[in-house]
């Protein structure tokens, strides 16, 4: 058994998160405790995101406090996990060479083999390209509610601005039975959400052969979707991202017929110009996109839509970007995250001689921002007066007798409680107060399951 006490802080997107709970798993499999504060920890694991400049020097500010700590103490055990690990590999080394381990993404399920090797008195780089291994730890879960569960692994796109296909690799898919078997364990433990997760989720399955022994079909998300559905326990299914590329209406069809998917679609499209989508190299137009968030309204007339845009690619002008902001305005997402372009090693727009400057860059973001605020608030408005069934996830943060949830289409909803008696449950609130990204109500009759 080892006793240190160790902390993980985790950046970037859903991925890394899924990640960080299963490094933390493996921990406490090895006997560790999780540790609150990162200065008091025995180990520390940065699990990093390089999507952004931000983001990747978010973690080195951090790391600069832990060398420091780790000249007094040299048993601090250091950890660089994640984006930035597989980006950087041995460089990283060479610029914080305090560090212990540095391991990317496609390493997480091995952390205990890799810590093994440290403890050895080794330095470990972890970096090579390797098949995923299943894992056979139980993750330790933030939430005892709502689960992430991996579906595909990796990016075969190659998007001209994108760190995600370097650092995380080709896709990898999980198969369905292991897909189904986490999720009737995590039924079983009381879980009552899902969400199933890749980069590209509705490229699930292209890797894995198109029909099984049995006959039965399984390569696409739209099959895999049936294949769960029926897991007992859990009540709502989300999954994300997906790429407009793969988004078919056989998608959105079983989306609208299978009771426990929810109305939420998150699809970015990026930008709004046609040139600029072909210089991103989306591979679709930004008709086709308009199309698909038909289709989704045809099947779901009350879906949340949200997205992610990028603003002041290279080249950009002011009527492609006024393009973008037509787009939004047309469409009306539920939610956007907007980003600033930001110039990434080995990525070929970085290199482009078109790039934008940061006043363009960030007028251009506080526009669009400003006309997601405003189109977030109208799109509430409909929840006003509504009956909504909300999954009570915890106690609201600012207020102890209220409890808080979200609706199936993803709106962060309050409404008085207990959360001894709610956790997990799915209530009925009328909506009595409606903000842009979240609503307020008052529970009405009994409590209702699904
Ligand atoms: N696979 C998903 C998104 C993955 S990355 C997709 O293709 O839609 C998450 C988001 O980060 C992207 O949707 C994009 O909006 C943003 N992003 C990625 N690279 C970026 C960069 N270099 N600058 C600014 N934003 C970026
Ligand atoms: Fe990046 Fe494009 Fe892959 Fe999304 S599809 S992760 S934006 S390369
Ligand atoms: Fe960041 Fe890696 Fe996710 S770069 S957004 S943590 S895939």
């Amino acid at each position: 058994m080892d006793n240190r006490r160790y902390h993980i802080t985790t950046f970037g997107c859903q991925m890394n998160k899924a990640d960080s709970e299963r490094m933390a798993g493996i921990l406490d499999d090895m006997g560790m405790t999780w540790i609150e504060d990162p200065l008091a920890a025995d180990l520390v694991v940065y699990n990093t995101c390089t999507i952004r400049d931000h983001a990747e020097h978010k973690v080195y500010s951090y790391l600069g406090k832990q060398t420091k700590r780790k000249h007094k103490n040299p048993n601090l055990t250091l950890v660089v996990a994640g984006c930035v690990a597989q980006q950087e590999g041995e460089a990283l080394l060479r610029r914080v060479p305090e560090l212990d381990l540095v391991m990317g993404p496609q390493h997480a399920n091995r952390l205990g083999d890799l810590l093994e090797q440290v403890f050895d008195g080794n330095q470990v780089v972890a970096t090579e390209p390797i098949h995923i291994m299943e894992d056979i730890t139980k993750p330790r879960r933030d939430s005892k509610i709502s689960a992430w569960v991996n579906v595909i692994y990796g990016c075969n796109e190659r998007c001209t601005y994108c760190v995600v296909p370097g650092v995380r690799g080709v896709e990898q898919s999980r198969t369905p039975d292991a897909i189904r078997a986490e999720m009737e364990l995590l039924g079983q433990q009381g879980y009552t959400e899902v969400t199933l997760l890749g980069q590209n989720i509705d490229a699930y399955g292209r890797d894995l052969p198109g029909i099984t022994a049995e006959g039965r079909r399984q390569n696409t998300l739209t099959d895999l979707l049936y294949y769960v559905h029926d897991v007992p326990g859990i009540e709502r299914i989300r999954f994300a991202t997906s790429h407009p590329r793969y988004f078919t209406e056989r998608l959105i069809k079983a989306c609208a017929e299978l009771p426990k998917v929810c109305e939420h679609f998150h699809i970015p499209f990026q930008s709004g110009d046609n040139d600029v989508l072909k210089a991103m190299a989306r591979g679709y137009t930004h008709e086709k996109y308009r199309r698909i968030i038909d289709t989704v309204r045809r099947y779901v007339p009350d879906a949340a839509i949200s997205a992610d845009a990028i603003v002041g690619f290279p080249g950009e002008t002011e009527e492609q970007f006024q393009n973008t902001l037509k787009l939004v305005e047309d469409i009306g997402f539920d939610m956007l995250n907007t980003a600033a372009y930001s110039p990434r090693p080995n990525t070929p727009a970085a290199l482009w001689d078109s790039q934008l400057d940061d006043a363009t860059k960030s007028d251009r973001l506080q526009r669009l921002n400003h006309l997601v605020s405003i189109q977030a608030a109208e799109r509430s408005q409909r929840y006003a007066n509504r009956i909504e069934r909300v999954m009570i996830e915890a106690t609201n943060p600012k207020s102890p007798h209220q409890v808080m949830g979200r609706t199936r289409t993803n709106r962060l909803t309050f409404c008085k409680g207990d959360i001894n008696e709610l956790k997990g449950k799915i209530v009925e609130v009328k909506i009595t107060e409606v903000r842009p990204f979240s609503l307020t109500g008052e529970r009405v009759e009994s409590l209702v399951r699904v």
